[in-house]
């Protein structure tokens, strides 16, 4: 039912254009918008067997990003802490996808990314199953709810340690793979709050915002090594991240917030992502349009944006 009210929505779309413009604009439009399609699709073939690692695949965003991989015939690597619901990440990807013509068993790698001293042994194996890397989805995360002034700085440090340190190490261990391979893509989960900074929400913004600076940083050093960066912004998505947050005191947040409740669904901004991978974008911003103008007013008038942010604390505050 969904897909036929897709498809009248499609047409819909091409009758408006063609009342709107004529045939001379809507002929040369679907030309240019089939032609598309199509390039989407060779590039979604060209995907096939390529090893993808998923970093946080245990739930969330980054399971619906192994199950649109996965689709694609690549062959996937898992990687969390919790091992059994990595297990259930893995049979869910063999049991949902029996009609993909060419699918590899995926890969169970538990591992906790705060250990960034002791993980290359682990990776590199997991790579070597393999013998190459092609993509790393860098999507691991937790999320902060608390005040600046009563947060205690362990919880900054790992907060800082899971978000940005975590995938700095990883993406080091996976380069050279990619280096002696010529190729590579490595794609960074950050968010929104990687642009703007919204008031309690100090330590997740900082570690994001720092991903950001990293990603341009290393995508323009290693831009004649054939490496790809891509650097993902989302809004709010419908996951376990409020209910996983760190409060200032280090305890677990436990809330589903509302914003997050209506969220985008993971699934949809795993296919933005995979988009994003096949056109090798830069960076992307997968995000309702207030979030997108934050952002350009945060660049174009920082005070005007200082002096919102100033309001918003005051009336969070309140109705604490
Ligand atoms: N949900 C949103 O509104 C939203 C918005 C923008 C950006 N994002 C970003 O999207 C990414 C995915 O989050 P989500 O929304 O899908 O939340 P989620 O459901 O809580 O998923 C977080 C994932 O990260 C893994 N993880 C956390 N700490 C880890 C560690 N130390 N080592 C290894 N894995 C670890 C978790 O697995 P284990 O617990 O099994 O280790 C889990 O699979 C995050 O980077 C988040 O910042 C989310």
């Amino acid at each position: 039912m969904k897909r036929q009210e897709e498809t009248l929505m499609g047409w819909n779309i091409i009758w408006l254009f063609f009342k709107l413009f004529g045939l001379p604009i809507t002929f040369p439009w679907l030309v240019y918008h089939f032609y598309n399609i199509m390039q989407q699709r060779r590039k979604i073939t060209a995907l096939r067997s390529k090893v993808v690692m998923i970093t946080g695949a245990s739930s969330g965003l980054g399971e619906a990003l192994a199950h649109t991989f996965y689709r694609c015939g690549c062959r996937i690597i898992l990687v969390a802490r919790r091992e059994e619901e990595l297990e259930r990440v893995k049979n869910d990807l063999i049991n949902t996808h029996q009609t993909v013509p060419i699918t590899h068993p995926p890969i169970v790698l538990p591992l906790d990314l705060t250990d960034i001293n002791n993980m290359k042994d682990e990776v590199s194996k997991a790579i070597m199953v393999h013998g190459r890397i092609d993509i790393l989805i860098n999507n691991a995360g937790i999320s902060f709810r608390g005040e600046v002034i009563n947060t205690n700085v362990d919880v900054d440090i790992k907060i800082m340690l899971t978000n940005y340190f975590s995938q700095v190490a990883l993406s080091k261990i996976v380069l050279p793979f990619m280096m002696e391979q010529q190729s590579g893509h490595i794609v960074g989960i950050s968010s929104v709050q990687g642009r703007i900074a919204i008031p309690f929400r100090s330590a997740y913004a900082a570690s994001k915002h720092a991903l950001q600076a990293w990603y341009d940083t290393t995508r323009a050093e290693l831009f004649d090594k054939n490496i790809k960066f891509t650097i993902v912004n989302p809004g709010y998505i419908k996951t376990s991240l409020s209910l996983n947050a760190l409060t200032g005191n280090g305890k677990i947040y436990g809330l589903m917030d509302k914003a997050t409740e209506n969220g985008y669904q993971p699934g949809y901004v795993a296919e933005c992502v995979l988009k994003s991978v096949l056109k090798q974008e830069k960076e992307v911003t997968i995000a309702p349009f207030t979030s997108k103008a934050a952002i350009v007013i945060r660049t174009l008038f920082p005070s005007l944006f200082f002096w919102i942010m100033q309001k918003r604390a005051r009336k969070l505050a309140k109705n604490k």
